[in-house]
């Protein structure tokens, strides 16, 4: 029980990599909360964890909204000890092609969503004088990729985020880090042709696409107290793809 009664936020759990997250802190103890652009899925999810699971509507490049569902989570709850990052989408096209609102929708929610997100809930978590941010990038922030110029460009700027951040918080007690994530078998990688996915197995030496488990086991250490002496780190999680 490594996070016994902390609450947890974490953005985009109505399904994919956030539900497993979820799924695994709430094992490990936390009162977690599930919120999604897609509240009828996410009330659905929070069924799957009982009664008392709380389900909320937040697209998080609304800033408004994601002020007021954090001042909604510690008006109930009293307090936010753990925030994940984790909602993210992808508008895939090769640079010459990808249209201005593609550019833009993919940097709103998966890079100015994680600053949205990250300044309120410091702002609670400075009072509190402690709190864990885990961010979830990617590989493709880290290496770039054919056809994903917008999303590759907000995954690196999370990942200098998280840095900024955690330099400005840490000493009132917060910690941020970032995950990587490599391929992971979920809705968005669905999408992926058979031919490019053999591909890229050629490329990872573990020779599999990874679990949202494996990002779930990461983020609930990187929210623990075991990672207490761990800030603006970038903890890949890739199956070896990238070194
Ligand atoms: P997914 O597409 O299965 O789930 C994403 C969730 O985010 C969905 O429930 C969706 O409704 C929600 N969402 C979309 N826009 C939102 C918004 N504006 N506000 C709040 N929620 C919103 O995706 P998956 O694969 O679970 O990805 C989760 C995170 O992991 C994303 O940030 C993604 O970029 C990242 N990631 C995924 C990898 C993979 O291989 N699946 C690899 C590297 C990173």
């Amino acid at each position: 029980m490594r996070l016994k009664d902390k609450v947890a936020l974490i953005t985009g759990s109505a399904q994919g990599i956030g539900k497993s997250i979820a799924q695994a802190m709430a094992a490990e103890g936390a009162k977690v909360i599930i919120s999604d652009i897609n509240l009828e899925l996410a009330e659905t999810t929070a069924k799957e964890f009982g009664p008392d699971t709380l389900a909320l509507k937040l697209n998080v490049a609304d800033n408004q909204e994601v002020e007021a569902v954090i001042k909604q989570i510690v008006d109930k709850l009293g307090r936010l000890d753990i925030v994940v990052n984790n909602a993210g989408i992808t508008k895939d096209s090769l640079l010459i092609r990808m249209k201005k609102e593609d550019w833009e929708a993919v940097i709103n929610i998966n890079l100015s969503g994680v600053f949205n997100v990250c300044k309120a809930a410091a702002i609670v978590m400075m009072k509190q004088r402690s709190g864990k941010i885990v961010n979830i990038a990617s590989i493709v922030g880290q290496m770039g990729n054919f056809g994903q110029a917008n999303y590759s460009a907000s995954k690196a700027g999370v990942i200098g985020l998280t840095k900024t951040a955690a330099k400005e918080l840490a000493s009132r007690g917060i910690s941020v880090n970032a995950i990587a994530p490599g391929f992971i078998k979920t809705a968005m990688t669905d999408k992926i042709p058979e031919d490019l996915k053999q591909k890229m197995l050629e490329l990872i030496p573990l020779n599999k696409l990874g679990e949202p488990e494996d990002i779930a086991k990461a983020a609930v250490f990187l929210a623990s107290n075991d990672a207490d002496y761990i800030t603006g780190q970038v903890l890949a999680v890739n199956g070896g793809m990238y070194m």
